[in-house]
C-alpha cells in the first residue's frame, strides 16, 4: 500500500508548505500531494480560496494580486509557494498528486509539468493530476493522455467507480467514509487504482489494508509507513 504525503507532511509542519514537502521528502514516502490555485497564470500551492486559516492574512486568493500573495507567509517562513518551486525541491525524488481546485489551474499545470519533465528529474510517469471537478479530468487526458488522472470524489455513487473509468483515469481518490469492499473490487475490475484520504489512525490503516486499497493519503506519513511495513504490505 502506497503512503501519499497528504499536503506534504502537514501533521508536523503548515500544510503545503515548502518545510512540509521537504520533510515528505526526508519521510521516503511514495508521494506528496499538493493542492492548487491559479492566480494571475502563476500556480500557488494552497488548499482554501480563503487566506485566513492557513496564513495571517485574511480575504481572499482573488482580492490579492499575484505579487502581493507572494509576500504572504504560508507559515513556514516562507511565502505561499509556486508549483515550480515545489518541483524544484522535489526534482523527481517521489513521485507528486497535483489536487486542482480552480478551472484555470489546468493548462498552466499540465505546461509547467511539461516544463519539469524536460528541465528537471521527473519522469511524466511521476506525476498525477485530480480533481473533484470532473471536468476538468476530462480534459486533461483529452489535451495530455501522458498524464495520469485521479477522480476525487466524497460519495459511493449507485454505480462505484464507473464514472472514473468512463473520464479515463488511473485511479479513484475516495473519502474514507464512503469506503467500502464492493467499492474498491468495483475498481479494482475496471482496472483502476483505490486511494483514500485521510488516513492517520493505525486502525484505520489496518481497515483500508484489510480492503485491498492501493494507497492513502495521510498527515503522518511517516506512521503511516511504519504501519504499512510492520504489516508487510
Ligand atoms: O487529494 C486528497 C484530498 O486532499 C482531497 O481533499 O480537501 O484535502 O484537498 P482535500
Ligand atoms: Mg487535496
Amino acid at each position: 500500500m502506497l503512503v501519499i504525503a497528504h499536503r506534504g507532511a502537514s501533521g508536523y509542519a503548515p500544510e503545503n508548505s515548502l518545510t512540509a514537502i521537504a520533510k515528505a521528502i526526508e519521510m521516503q514516502v511514495d508521494a506528496i500531494e499538493i493542492d492548487l490555485h491559479c492566480i494571475e497564470g502563476e500556480l500557488l500551492v494552497i488548499h482554501d480560496r480563503w487566506l485566513h486559516r492557513t496564513t495571517r492574512a485574511s480575504g481572499q486568493l482573488r482580492d490579492y494580486s499575484l505579487e502581493a500573495l507572494r509576500q504572504i507567509d504560508a507559515g513556514d517562513g516562507h511565502p505561499i509557494p509556486t508549483l515550480w518551486e515545489v518541483l524544484s525541491l522535489i526534482d523527481g525524488q517521489t513521485d507528486l498528486n497535483l489536487e486542482l481546485k480552480c478551472e484555470n489551474a489546468l493548462l498552466p499545470t499540465l505546461k509547467t509539468l511539461d516544463r519539469a519533465v524536460t528541465e528537471q528529474n521527473f519522469t511524466p510517469g511521476q506525476f498525477l493530476i485530480s480533481s473533484f471537478n470532473h471536468h476538468l479530468l476530462n480534459e486533461s487526458v483529452t489535451i495530455q493522455p501522458k498524464y495520469a488522472t485521479g477522480a476525487l470524489t466524497a460519495s459511493c455513487p449507485i454505480d462505484y467507480a464507473t464514472f472514473a473509468q468512463t473520464l479515463g483515469c488511473y485511479a479513484i481518490h475516495l473519502d474514507i467514509d464512503f469506503v467500502n469492499q464492493a467499492f474498491v473490487k468495483d475498481a479494482h475490475q475496471r482496472g483502476l487504482k483505490v486511494f483514500v484520504y485521510t488516513v492517520d489512525e493505525p486502525a484505520d490503516i489496518a481497515f483500508l489494508e484489510e480492503l485491498g486499497v492501493d494507497g492513502i493519503f495521510s498527515n503522518y506519513p511517516d506512521r503511516a509507513l511504519h504501519s504499512v511495513k510492520q504489516s508487510g504490505d
